[in-house]
């Protein structure tokens, strides 16, 4: 399985803090925030993984995680010229993704909790369509929602409801099989001259082919999209980080954990940011 982190967009919601940078690269406590995104790739066992960027943030994404290998990684990077849709990425990664299924991941989204690798590993078997992930959020008007049967399987997709008929919120993770990138490409333009992510998944779901993910209330969700979000990020990451003494989404302990890198390049890696509490958490980890 392929990956793709898309990590462009304008974060207008987070004016003046992107004026000169790109969202993904602000700092959710002590680690940028397209960390998160790329750990969950990582920890669905995808080493392939394609970054697409603006033209403008491109080059510092690289210089922040160059060509992944120092985490075992293999990290290639791809413009998009204009914040064109979510669903763009497909077309961008065409030639990444080459005809097999991919994991798209969106640059803001944070997730965390317990048992999260089993659940990436079970919604990858046997991948027919798509699989979607929904959490259940107190503001569905707010969200994509959907709605499903006892089995999982997507019975509707509605954006920002006025009604919603649950409270299930779609998340930026979809796992697609090998189809999505047609698709994508033969979508057209939405109102707001987007290639719009829900139009591809309705697509899987008329055919019935579109699955739901329900992660549970006790796991985390978080966008990092508005002041008071991106606020609220940094400081789930700071109590749960202070209080188990374990970090979030430490891409070289995941790495490590993974069997992607060994102990030396673990410790290596903590020994380049001795001065930092998070590369001596890395020489630790590495012991
Ligand atoms: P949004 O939060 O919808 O958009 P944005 O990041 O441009 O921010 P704002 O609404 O404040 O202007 O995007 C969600 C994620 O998807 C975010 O990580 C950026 C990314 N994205 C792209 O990279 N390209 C796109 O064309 C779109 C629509 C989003």
């Amino acid at each position: 399985m392929k990956g793709i982190v898309l990590a462009g967009g304008s974060g207008t919601r987070l004016y003046p803090l992107t004026k000169a940078t790109s969202k993904q690269l602000l700092p959710v406590y002590d680690k940028p925030m397209v960390y998160y995104p790329l750990s969950v790739l990582m920890l669905a066992g995808i080493r392939e993984i394609l970054i697409i960027s603006n033209p403008e943030n491109v080059p510092q994404l690289r210089a922040l995680l160059g060509d992944g290998s120092r985490l075992g990684l293999e990290l290639t990077y791809a413009e998009q010229a204009e914040p064109r849709g979510i669903a763009e990425a497909l077309v961008i990664g065409a030639d990444h993704i080459n005809g097999e299924p991919s994991a798209l991941i969106l640059g803001d989204n944070i997730f965390h909790g317990a048992g999260f690798q089993g659940i990436l590993r079970e919604a990858q078997t046997g991948l027919d369509g798509c699989v979607l992930f929904g959490y259940p959020v107190s503001d569905p008007e707010r969200y994509g929602i959907a709605e499903t049967d006892t089995d999982g399987n997507l019975l509707s997709i509605e954006e920002k409801p006025l009604r919603p008929r649950s409270n299930n919120a779609l998340t930026g993770l979809y796992f697609y099989d090998a189809e999505a990138v047609e698709i994508a490409r033969d979508l057209a333009p939405s109102a707001r001259g987007e290639l719009e992510i829900t139009d591809v998944n309705k697509h899987y779901l008329k055919n019935g082919r579109a699955k739901l993910v329900r992660l549970s209330r006790g796991f985390t969700w978080l966008d990092a999209g508005t002041h008071d979000s991106l606020l609220a990020a940094s400081q789930y990451v700071h109590v749960l980080e202070q209080r188990q003494g374990v970090r979030v989404a430490c891409l070289e302990e995941i790495a490590l954990n993974m069997g992607y890198i060994d102990e030396e390049q673990c410790h290596r890696l903590g020994v380049e940011m001795k001065n930092s509490e998070y590369g001596q958490y890395l020489m630790q980890v590495a012991q």
